[in-house]
């Protein structure tokens, strides 16, 4: 069975993490001070501020923005829900805007129809690793005289004309959850030029405590999701769901996995900056390699054009955090999950993949673009490790799931 993501391990790590506990520095220590310094430098920007999860350091960075109830923040509306609630919360008015139809990301133009005069923040995604039209869109914020935020939770190292996603807007945040391509085990980071910005961020995150119990049960469900991809124990969940014995039970356990990222407030360890720096050193080279596993996946769905499947625009400096396709038979997304399946290949859909958030939102649903694709998108496989032959299976039961 081939699994549908795979949290990330370098060799060693284990026997690293183990002398980090040991050696009593699991908490503070150096890590921390060097990884903030590296990561600024990697993306372009002044200060990096480490977070207990991407959605920690969205919320740090609106705090560093002294918004006022009734302020409003428009978003796209193909995105993570919980970033809506976690925005409502704060008293804060989300608005929603449609997204491109070949990229699934925000289109500027319906941005700019969402600005009025209470509009203080413009948050765009670089979706799936794709960069948006971010050129575009923080012109439309200047001539608004509106704020840029970017959610790089999907993109760390992709480029856009030269440059880093993250240092477009006024401040930019990213996510070390389990199966990105820098995994710390949960964690984030906020990005920013901003010195208001960064200093609010930094006396909040210095007022977490340290918990190492925290940090150790996130470790603990990434390794047991690797142990479960690696055995039987995967395939017998996967079949329980094709025969429907336990309902939706591995939709469920992802979407589980996934939520433990934001179980708490805590601040980010040396350990997890140990980790940090040791993946943001090859990151380039991990990325380079997802990208040719991916291009070479979209050759082989490209070469038969009866396929009915249209991959996400591949667009220049991305990088693949999720392959995703648009199945062009509409509304049988379960039926072809449960014969890929059954075929020996898992896929995401729906809410597994991302969100439609116009109904939690707005309460009615008026985004044609994210309609169509969340009702088409089907995630593939496209991890550190696939080899060609993997590949082959991966299209031939896409297709063969198509009949
Ligand atoms: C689009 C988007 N934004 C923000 C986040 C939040 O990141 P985290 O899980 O680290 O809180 C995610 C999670 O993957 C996401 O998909």
């Amino acid at each position: 069975m081939i699994p549908r993501r795979k949290p990330r391990f370098y060799k060693g790590e284990l026997k690293d993490i183990l002398r980090s506990i040991l050696s009593g520095k699991f908490l503070d220590g150096e890590h921390i001070e060097r990884f903030r310094k590296e990561f600024a430098d990697y993306i372009g920007t002044g200060y990096a501020i480490p977070a207990c999860s991407g959605r920690n350091a969205m919320e740090l960075i609106l705090e560093g923005l002294n918004l006022n109830k009734g302020d409003e923040i428009i978003l796209p509306a193909y995105t993570l829900k919980d970033l809506v609630r976690l925005i409502q919360e704060k008293g804060l008015v989300v608005r929603l805007a449609d997204i491109e139809e070949d990229t699934f990301n925000v289109d500027p133009a319906a941005i700019e129809k969402k600005i009025t005069e209470r509009t203080k923040v413009v948050m765009v995604t670089h979706l799936f690793g794709l960069p948006c039209n971010i050129e575009e869109i923080t012109g439309i914020a200047e001539r608004h005289n509106v704020d840029v935020i970017e959610d790089c939770t999907h993109a760390l190292g992709a480029v856009y004309k030269g440059k880093r996603v993250g240092s477009f807007g006024r401040a930019g945040f990213f996510s070390f959850e389990a199966t990105k391509p820098v995994n710390t085990f949960g964690g984030g980071m906020v990005v920013t030029n901003d010195g208001g910005i960064a200093s609010t961020a930094e006396s909040v995150v210095k007022g977490y405590p340290f918990d190492r119990g925290s940090v150790l049960t996130k470790t603990g469900y990434a390794y047991l999701e690797r142990l479960m991809v690696a055995t039987q124990l995967f395939s017998l969940l996967n079949l329980c769901f094709v025969f429907g014995f336990t309902g939706k039970i591995l939709s469920k356990l992802y979407l589980f996995l996934h939520s433990r990222a934001r179980a708490r407030y805590t601040r980010f360890t040396n350990l997890q900056a140990f980790l940090g720096i040791r993946q943001l050193s090859d990151l380039d080279e991990r990325n380079e390699g997802r990208n040719r596993t991916a291009l070479k996946l979209t050759e082989r769905l490209n070469s038969d054009p009866d396929t009915g499947f249209l991959p996400q625009g591949y667009g220049e400096g991305r990088i693949f955090y999720f392959y995703v396709i648009r199945a062009v038979i509409r509304g049988e997304l379960e039926r072809i999950r449960k014969r890929m399946l059954l075929r020996g290949v898992d896929v995401g859909i729906k809410e597994e993949i991302t969100d439609d958030c116009s109904l939690i939102a707005d309460g009615v649903d008026h985004y044609p673009v994210v309609k169509n694709v969340f009702g088409s998108a089907v995630q593939l496989p496209v991890y550190d490790g696939l080899r060609d032959k993997d590949l082959d299976f991966i299209v031939k039961a896409l297709k063969r799931s198509l009949k």
